[in-house]
């Protein structure tokens, strides 16, 4: 691809949902989008590249968008933070909810909907404590292919093996020929829309959790630290963020701290027990490694 088209795609990924394209990444860009070039009619990559920069096409600049998203998920993926859910978060929520509250549960970059139904699942489970609690699950995306999938919930035997407790799949799927349907009961506590987290947040209302795994990885330091103010906006005082293994808030905001001894579990500064930053930034700087 030549540098130029690069840096058009650079720039197209980076307004519209946050990715940072590095030049090694420049083979993907010729991967994904060579075979949406030929959909929409083009002789190639480049006649495509032309066209876009003189006339984009909304429809188009989705496609680009979508095509370019990395939608890897799995059940239960790194099963801690589920545990931490059930075992940490959970028994807060749960004691709050009591005083009256509707627990709100934001799923920031769902893909396929894995995620989501993972936390569904569990809340299932806990039922009998979460009685007369109303409970509502939001899980978007910006990519409409992937909450497609979603909201319909239908799964491979590949998809449902990884990740996916047995006893799980035999309570809340239903086998249809090769793949598993996830049952309406837990398909209907979620709330699936197309949402970018570039975007201002202030119309999907306050959160008491926040799962934000695995998205902030693809963003550079200034698009991580403007997606986590704003959910730190939309977030409860004393509610809880999940970010992915690979993510961290240290070095980006000092609006959320890390929970001590619990692992990938974030909480706003100054709250359940929370690691704070002035410390962690300076024993971070002393050991030379930021
Ligand atoms: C790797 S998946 C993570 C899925 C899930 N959270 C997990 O950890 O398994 C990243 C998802 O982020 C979505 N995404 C990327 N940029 C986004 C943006 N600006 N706004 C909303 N979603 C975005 C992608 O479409 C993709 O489905």
């Amino acid at each position: 691809m030549k540098i130029a088209d690069f840096d058009l795609y650079k720039d197209l990924l980076y307004e519209k949902s946050g990715l940072d394209i590095t030049p090694d990444k420049s083979y993907l860009l010729d991967s994904r989008l060579t075979p949406i070039a030929k959909k929409w009619g083009y002789p190639s990559l480049d006649a495509m590249s032309v066209n876009l920069r003189a006339l984009p096409d909304p429809a188009l600049v989705t496609e680009i968008v979508d095509a370019m998203t990395t939608n890897e998920t799995s059940f239960y993926r790194d099963i801690r933070p589920f545990e931490n859910f059930e075992n940490v978060v959970l028994p807060y929520l749960i004691e709050n909810a009591k005083r009256g509250k509707t627990l709100r549960i934001w799923c920031a970059a769902c893909s396929s909907g894995q995620e989501p139904y993972s936390i569904a699942m569990i809340l299932k489970e806990k039922q009998a404590q979460l009685k007369g609690v109303r409970i509502e699950i939001i899980a978007t995306d910006i990519s409409d292919r992937v909450l497609a999938t979603a909201k319909q919930g239908l799964y491979s035997q590949f998809e449902v093996q990884r990740g996916l407790p047995v006893t799980k799949l035999v309570s809340f799927f239903k086998q249809v020929e090769e793949k598993w349907q996830i049952s309406d009961e837990i398909k209907s506590m979620i709330t699936f829309k197309n949402f970018n987290l570039l975007d201002p947040m202030t119309s999907l209302g306050q959160f008491d959790v926040v799962f934000c795994r695995n998205v902030l990885i693809y963003f550079d330091i200034p698009t991580k630290a403007k997606v986590l103010e704003g959910i730190s906006r939309q977030m409860a005082r004393d509610g809880y963020l999940f970010l992915g293994g690979a993510e961290t808030v240290l070095g980006v905001t000092d609006k959320f701290s890390s929970i001590k001894d619990v692992r990938g579990l974030y909480a706003q500064t100054g709250e359940h027990g929370t690691v704070e930053r002035a410390s962690s930034f300076s024993t971070v700087s002393s050991a030379g490694n930021v």
